[in-house]
């Protein structure tokens, strides 16, 4: 299949949806990050999303809808809560889980009786829904396992030649993906995955707490609520570590590395040993969110063996950025001030 790749703008849409109608999959873009679309409505195009990305069956995805009415064709019940933090934060970085209606194919909800449902901040992907009709079901847009798509480009390198389109909206603003939130009550809602919606954010309208499997380690016979949860995610083919620590102990560790091929994701202004080769991250969340996946596909590009990541903080934006890189790195951190490697 010859995949093309074009200017995601309003004489795009007729295409895309066209294929979209008739069972296809379409590359779109969103602010988190890019999605891999189809029909979330139709069997057999949801399973040729599954296929594109090798992802296991048991990981739903998440629905796309371009408007509030939509969510009730969704959603067995939406409790007002969730009307609440719908108003404040859609179109935008947070997805929901609800029971879902029996007319949602269980295959789109990876077997689940819930239904995930999100309404991107991205006039495109929003007009295209509209277009189509009915909600899109996307994963992000990277094979299984890889960082996930923030460039057209991105998508290009995992699916050429797997789908027929991909829409170029330029970089992701925010670089990682939604929040994911479950509800515990009609008071409280639980993060099952951080994102630019943040528990501090959301705290302005309800308690929140944060799941244990955000940053922890899920044992694999632990039933979770999240499936995605269990799966390693976001790893390049480098060996990825969190590096804990000042400035001099990261340079300090870095320097006394004497292994080749070695990657570092700092903050932009620590002397390294002319060895290590230097990726963009940056200093606050914000940007480290926004750097972290296209740096670790880069570092693969370079032939990176290791790469040391500067441990991000954990509020904020932060939380989001320490999840992905727990992940990425397989829960290892190493402390620069005295070399252990810790996992979590
Ligand atoms: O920003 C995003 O959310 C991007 C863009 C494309 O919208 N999408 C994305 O999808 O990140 P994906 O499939 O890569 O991640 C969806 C996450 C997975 O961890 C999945 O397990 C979880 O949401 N999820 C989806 N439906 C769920 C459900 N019914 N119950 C619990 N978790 C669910
Ligand atoms: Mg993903």
């Amino acid at each position: 299949m010859i995949t093309k790749l074009a200017k995601a703008d309003d004489s795009l849409i007729d295409e895309a949806a066209k294929i979209l109608k008739d069972g296809g999959v379409v590359a779109i873009p969103t602010e988190t990050v890019y999605g891999l679309a189809a029909n979330a409505l139709d069997v057999e195009a949801v399973r040729s999303v599954f296929r594109a990305k090798g992802r296991p069956q048991d990981n739903p995805l998440i629905l796309h809808i371009g408007s509030v009415d939509m969510l009730y064709d969704i959603a067995e019940t939406v409790n007002p809560l969730a009307l609440k933090l719908a108003e404040a934060f859609w179109p935008g970085p947070l997805t929901m889980i609800f029971p879902r209606k029996p007319h949602i194919p269980a295959e789109t909800c990876g077997g689940l009786d819930t239904a995930a449902v999100r309404m991107p901040k991205n006039n495109f992907t929003l007009k295209l829904i509209e277009k189509c009709g009915f909600p899109l079901a996307a994963p992000s847009a990277n094979t299984s396992g890889k960082p996930s798509p923030t460039s057209a480009v991105h998508v290009f390198d995992d699916m050429n030649s797997k789908i027929p389109l991909i829409a170029d909206g330029g970089d992701c603003r925010f670089g990682v993906e939604s929040t994911v939130i479950c509800f515990d009550s009609n008071e409280r809602v639980r993060i099952l995955r951080p994102g630019a919606v943040t528990p501090e954010m959301l705290l302005e309208f309800c308690d929140t707490v944060i799941d244990s499997g955000v940053l922890e380690k899920i044992k694999p016979d632990v039933k979770v609520i999240s499936p995605g949860m269990k799966y390693k995610h976001y790893s390049p083919e480098a060996e990825v570590f969190i590096l804990m620590g000042e400035s001099d102990c990261v340079e300090r560790f870095l320097s006394s590395q004497n292994a080749e091929n070695i990657g570092f994701l700092g903050h932009g202004d620590e002397k390294l040993p002319e060895s290590v080769m230097r990726f963009p991250y940056g200093k606050s969340s914000e940007v480290q969110a926004e750097n972290l996946f296209a740096s670790l596909r880069k570092a693969d590009e370079y032939g990176c063996k290791t790469v040391y990541v500067r441990m991000p903080e954990t509020v904020g934006m932060g939380l989001a950025v320490y999840n992905r890189l727990l992940r990425a790195a397989g829960f290892r951190v190493i402390d620069a001030g005295d070399g252990e490697d810790n996992a979590v």
